[in-house]
């Protein structure tokens, strides 16, 4: 699957940056990847719940939020009750992750768990029990066009290795740095879903550049 991420879209044009992404066949995204960020948990603004709220109206591709927020616990709730398809927090700023998850189930969505470059995954297996996707961050959150941390590989192979033994039921998503160099690699550790920020709004089709990464994942 492909996540393309509005951070690197046109703000004053989303709708338009939106539908770019969201026409026929493969050119299609499979979902649209919003990054909320505080200035407190990343050290960059961007937008909350109002404009998701107006994305999701606005289109009919699931809404992905990463939450790059603190306090989740209080926040990301509404995200779910607005109709994001899934609401990822992360594991570093949730102060009750598991009930986080559940809260975020029972409103409707599916539950996402963010884990830093440097957070290691083996320390939350029993929280990412409760959770439907994993997004292994491979770059510092914040902000977009960033080279890809190639060390969080073996992350994505240990969550691959979980899911594919039953031990997890996880789609394993991976964010920061994804582009036609580095694609092909996180696919073969395993990656089920991989956004891209400036790898597609960066190309002059986006919804081609969408195309050609899905190729490219699939080879
Ligand atoms: C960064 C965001 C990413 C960002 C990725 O903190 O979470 O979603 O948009 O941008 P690229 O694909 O340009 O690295
Ligand atoms: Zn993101």
């Amino acid at each position: 699957m492909i996540a393309p991420s509005i951070l690197s879209a046109d703000f004053a044009r989303l709708g338009d940056e939106i539908r770019a992404v969201a026409g026929e066949g493969d050119t299609r995204a499979d979902w649209v990847h919003v990054d909320v960020m505080d200035a407190h948990f990343v050290p960059n603004l961007t937008l909350g719940l109002p404009v998701v709220q107006s994305l999701i109206k606005a289109t009919d591709v699931p809404i992905d939020c990463h939450l790059m927020i603190e306090n989740p616990d209080k926040w990301a709730i509404g995200y779910a009750e607005a109709g994001a398809y899934n609401v990822t927090v992360h594991v570093e700023a949730a102060h009750d992750p598991v009930a986080l998850a559940k809260n975020l189930r029972a409103a409707g969505a599916k539950a996402g768990l963010s884990i830093k470059p440097n957070t290691p995954i083996e320390d939350h297996l029993d929280t990412l029990k409760h959770y439907d996707t994993l997004l292994v961050m491979s770059v510092e959150p914040g902000f977009g066009g960033q080279s890809f941390i190639e060390g969080v590989l073996d992350k994505v192979r240990t969550a691959r290795r979980l899911v594919d033994t039953g031990h997890l039921k996880l789609v394993v998503e991976i964010d920061g740095g994804i582009n036609a160099d580095t694609i092909e690699r996180a696919a073969e550790a395993g990656v089920d879903c991989f956004v891209a920020g400036s790898a597609v709004y960066g190309a002059e089709d986006p919804g081609k550049a969408v195309a050609a990464l899905r190729e490219q994942a699939a080879r």
